[in-house]
């Protein structure tokens, strides 16, 4: 199984993969990592584990279409068969989705369906849990279909949301979690103990 990944910021889900792929509890190979944003943390740490990387975005590829077709070719050339999106702000394509239809994973840092969809990233998922009184949150990893936050959910864990929590505190607690919950579930795809769909 080979990994290709898609990061626009820091890549600390990512890092996790990497490492557990060098150690061999995932049974992968990571191949790219495409990135959006040429200054993201996450470029230097795929580098420092001898990644190839690809900055694809508005400047390089003024054409949504021809930015979608170069991130295709790109996954295809680096033979990539299961993309991992980690952290990834933009919009895929349709000729991403196409290519890896049912092979693309995301991770979402609350338990899906509750506060997903448009507008609901980053800090603003944290703040809103808190502002609902939930008294747990957690992650989702899933596949991606067209629209961002829905598509077959494979794997969910769940965090207590304390009443002393901000939404900083609440993020860190999450983002420590999905660590283990993204990697496991690649680990579990790899080892045939989750099936993926039919591309
Ligand atoms: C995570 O909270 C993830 O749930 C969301 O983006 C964040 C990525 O963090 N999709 P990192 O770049 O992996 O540190």
């Amino acid at each position: 199984m080979k990994l290709g990944f898609l990061a626009s910021h820091g890549g600390s889900n990512m890092q996790a993969i990497l490492e557990r792929c060098r150690s061999g509890s995932i049974a992968a190979e990571p191949r790219i990592l495409i990135s959006n944003n040429a200054n993201a943390a996450a470029i230097e740490k795929a580098r420092r584990f001898g990644l190839e990387t690809r900055v694809f975005n508005g400047k390089t590829h003024p054409e949504f279409e021809t930015l979608d077709q170069a991130i295709a070719d790109a996954l295809q050339t680096a033979e990539v068969d299961l993309v991992v999106l980690a952290g990834y702000m933009k919009q895929i394509g349709s000729r991403v989705l196409t290519a890896y239809r049912n092979r693309i994973l995301n991770i979402h840092p609350s338990l899906l369906p509750k506060f997903g969809g448009k507008g609901m990233y980053g800090m603003r998922v944290h703040e809103a849990v808190i502002a609902a009184g939930e008294t747990q949150s957690g992650a989702t990893v899933h596949l991606i279909d067209a629209e961002y936050d829905e598509g077959p959910i494979l794997q969910q864990r769940t965090v207590p949301v304390l009443p002393s929590d901000t939404s900083e505190s609440l993020h860190e607690r999450v983002l420590e979690m999905e660590h283990n919950l993204y990697s496991d579930t690649l680990a579990r795809i790899a080892n045939g103990e989750i099936r993926l769909p039919p591309q």
